[in-house]
């Protein structure tokens, strides 16, 4: 074969690999509204960034006639490329090829840019359609999956590890997106679930439909699986590299400044009026975060889950951190499982990442009832106090208005080595609400007193005196429980001077092999 033969069977072959599963393939993946695996990463990257590796694998499988079905890269197209001029590796498995099924050779791929991730400090994103392990391959594709699990737990708190879910992930397949730091699910054309519909219709006789057992839809909403649901894969794409903005490429690296021209002294004179007279009104936190953050943007994670806890990322004069908010307009900012296991897993990922925490208090509790302790409420509260308490970053508290009971103690307190603490004049600090303290301090007077009228009067009064005594945040601040009572306008300026002063904090946990988180 002469040189030039030589040149065009590379070229040729690249072109076929390109093709992935062939056209019609390709024009039935994209008659579902997806996008091939390959338009995918060129809308995730920089342009021209994309580097491939592995485009001349095929699989070793011989069973089913399968030595007679050799595609070019088998399935996943891997490699190397840029988000906004940083480092990151990709995987994208293709649907076209064998149903974007897992292969010995498929898995090979995604470990070997996983390792490469590892080695240069980098960012994985990996994109998921697929049909689950290659059935032709039997317990080789198992291992497969087991290799990428082990990758996955071993770069946890290493590197950032994003998963989109843009298809079919079934089976034990969902166990690696889950393992990622962040899942997202595309409207209509994703789902996700242990078992199948068809299996789960044998076994318990529940009649289900893919959507309502596994869709974008119910892991946003209900289990909380998926952090974010978008409507189609181009807003996903580009949602990731803005998340990746917030990030630093690994656990070694300060998060990434960028310049910012929203004056740090801006301020706010909508925050001296937001909180309602009556303590039991509600209103948006979002609005909250919102006039703080530089210019407004805040990038919501775990949206429609959970709503009685704000998470998400936003800048103070540059510097990315996290957000977390007791939300008073759900649940009146209640503490409970779904809230407790969301606020801990991303105050656990910031702080592996070295992002200073930000903690906006407005909690009346932990939600009381049966369903909650049935369920662990105990020990899932004690997930986020130990999330908080475990973390070295910066920690800035703000208590806007009810910070009660246990709730208190988990919310970034003090002594869980809160760094600053301020408290708004609108703050609560206390053991409980008045109309619960009253009911125990004076029982016994209740009692005794029959005429309704009589009991409603004593009853406001006692309100009265115990809201007098502790609905301020004066009594915390005398015990330098809180460092200082800010004027809200202020509260811009008071947490990015902080973030300033704690830019050198150094802190450290015990040494030990690894704590034993209530999970
Ligand atoms: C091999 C597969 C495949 C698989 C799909 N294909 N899944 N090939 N192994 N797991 C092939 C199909 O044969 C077909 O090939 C092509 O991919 C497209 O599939 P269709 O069925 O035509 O597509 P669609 O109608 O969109 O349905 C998609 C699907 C369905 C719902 C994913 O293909 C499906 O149910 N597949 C099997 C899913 C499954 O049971 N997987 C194993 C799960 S167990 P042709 O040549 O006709 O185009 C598992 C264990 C993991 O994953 C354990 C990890 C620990």
């Amino acid at each position: 074969m002469s040189k030039q033969d030589k040149i065009k069977k590379l070229i040729d072959s690249r072109a076929e690999a390109k093709m992935g599963g062939g056209e019609k393939r390709i024009k039935a993946q994209h008659d579902k509204g997806k996008l091939t695996a390959r338009e995918r990463v060129e809308i995730l990257l920089d342009e021209g960034s994309f580097e491939e590796f592995d485009m001349f694998v095929t699989h070793r499988s011989t069973h089913f006639g399968m030595d007679k079905k050799k595609i070019l890269g088998d399935g996943v197209v891997t490699g190397t490329g840029t988000i906004d001029g940083r480092v990151v590796y990709v995987f994208s498995q293709d649907f076209t090829v064998f149903g974007g099924s897992l292969s010995e050779t498929f898995a090979q791929k995604i470990c070997k840019v996983m390792d490469m991730a590892m080695k240069v400090g980098a960012p994985v994103i990996g994109i998921n359609d697929s049909g689950g392990a290659r059935i032709q391959e039997g317990v080789t594709s198992l291992a497969g999956y087991a290799e990428i699990f082990e990758r996955n737990i071993l770069a946890s708190g290493v590197i950032p590890q994003i998963s989109a879910v843009f298809g079919p992930c079934a089976g034990g397949a969902v166990y690696s997106p889950s393992l990622t730091d962040f899942v997202m699910m595309t409207e209509e054309t994703s789902y996700m679930f242990v078992t199948g519909p068809k299996v789960v219709k044998t076994v318990t006789g529940e009649e289900i439909s893919v959507s309502d057992l596994g869709g974008a839809d119910v892991h946003a909403s209900k289990s909380g699986v998926s952090h974010f649901k978008v409507e189609d894969e181009e807003e996903g794409l580009l949602l990731i590299r803005k998340l990746l903005s917030y990030l630093p490429a690994n656990n070694l690296e300060e998060p990434p400044m960028t310049e910012c021209d929203d004056p740090i002294d801006r301020l706010e004179g909508s925050l001296n009026e937001i909180i309602p007279e009556n303590p039991n009104e509600p209103y948006d936190v979002k609005e909250i975060i919102h006039s703080l953050v530089d210019y407004g943007e805040f990038l919501e994670i775990h949206r429609h889950y959970a709503k009685n806890i704000v998470i998400g990322y936003a800048r103070f004069d540059g510097m990315p951190v996290g957000v977390v908010a007791n939300q008073p307009n759900y649940l009146a900012g209640v503490l409970d499982i779904d809230a407790s296991r969301k606020a801990a897993r991303f105050v656990r990922f910031c702080d592996a990442f070295n992002i200073p925490l930000i903690t906006l208090v407005d909690v009346p509790g932990f939600l009381p009832g049966s369903n909650q302790e049935y369920g662990g409420i105990i020990t899932h509260g004690a997930k986020l106090m130990f999330a908080y308490g475990e973390a070295t970053v910066p920690k800035i508290t703000i208590t806007l208005r009810k910070s009660y009971g246990g709730a208190h103690d988990v919310m970034s307190s003090k002594q869980l080595r809160g760094d600053i603490n301020y408290a708004w004049p609108t703050a609560e600090i206390a053991v409980m609400g008045a109309k619960g303290a009253v009911e125990v301090l004076y029982g016994k007077e209740l009692k005794n007193i029959e005429d309704e009228q009589e009991r409603a009067r004593f009853i406001s009064e006692k309100e009265e005196e115990y809201r007098e005594y502790f609905a301020n945040p004066y009594q915390a601040a005398s015990l330098g429980y809180i460092d200082d009572i800010i004027e809200p306008r202020n509260s811009r300026f008071r947490i990015i001077r902080a973030l300033q002063t704690l830019g050198t904090k150094k802190d450290v946990n015990p040494a030990k092999k690894h704590s034993n988180l209530p999970l």
